[in-house]
């Protein structure tokens, strides 16, 4: 048993995609999120750059005293190197490898669709991970850099005509390819889920990462017998690099509760 906080970071609001899923799974653990607000978007960025902000990010949970670091960012998790659990000290998780997992299994084609920022399509993490599991399957990847900024911005509704011109534009290049599992890449993009299932139809699967990778932190955390042994409700506290309010806002509208009591800005470096 560990009553320690799991500790989870973003460039923004994304991981709550992650932080949402364990709510659900594991209710009586304490959750620390930290979204790099004044820093996003992460995946414009050169890799060197990405690292220096993915090890900040992680250096400010750990001095929180989590009992496991969650990268629930596509992005940093397609830069940050496979030995990046020793140097943490508590284990840690990316979403890439509880992603691919999740892809793999759904698919008939073997083509398997990734949409992610420029970074981790550059980076072709899903792919390696994926063909790690099983080499025949094609991975075809797209980058959706106007994304972020319309999730950070609050636009998320499926009806927007803008969300809508951008989203048919980034999803055209899979037509005709055979692909009936897409990743969402990045943990930004489940949040426009809606207007993705609109355009590409009920036949294609789309993997949540952060849903995914939440399941992952819930198997790991059993696994190893780290689990929380309180039995009230977990206590939620977020941490921003920029001002709590239009983090409050649109993370508390995607949580589906008022959570402006519990957000705080903090200065990272
Ligand atoms: N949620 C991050 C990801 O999964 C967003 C990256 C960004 O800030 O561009 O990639």
């Amino acid at each position: 048993m560990d009553d320690r906080p799991i500790g989870v970071f973003d460039s923004g609001i994304g991981g709550l995609t992650a932080v949402k899923e364990l709510i659900r799974l594991l209710p009586h653990e304490d959750i620390i999120y930290f979204g790099d607000t004044g820093r996003v978007p992460y995946g414009t960025r050169g890799n060197e750059t990405i690292l220096k902000y993915a090890r900040q990010d992680t250096d400010f949970l750990l001095s929180q005293n989590v009992k496991l670091v969650t990268a629930a960012c596509g992005t940093a998790s397609s830069v940050l190197p496979g030995s990046f659990a020793e140097e943490c000290g508590v284990p840690f998780t990316g979403v890439i490898v509880p992603a691919a997992q999740a892809a793999r299994a759904p698919t008939r084609t073997g083509v398997i669709g990734v949409i992610g920022t420029p970074a981790t399509i550059k980076n072709r993490a899903y792919g390696k991970a994926i063909r790690n599991i099983d080499p025949s399957v094609t991975v075809i990847g797209n980058p959706c850099p106007l994304f972020v900024p319309l999730v950070e911005n609050g636009y998320t509704e499926k009806d927007n005509p803008v969300i809508r011109m951008v989203a048919e534009e980034y999803l055209a290049p899979f037509a005709g390819t055979g692909m009936d599992t897409l990743i969402l890449g990045c943990t930004h993009y489940p949040l426009l889920k809606g207007v993705i299932r609109e355009i590409l139809g009920d036949e294609v699967t789309l993997v949540d990462p952060g849903a995914e990778t939440a399941r992952y932190v819930a198997n790991l955390l059993t696994g190893r017998r780290l689990l929380s042994s309180r039995h009230t409700p977990g206590t939620l506290r977020f941490y921003v690099s920029d001002s709590t309010e239009n983090f409050s806002e649109n993370a508390g509208r995607f949580l589906q509760r008022n959570i402006t009591e519990a957000v705080e800005r903090i200065e990272l470096g």
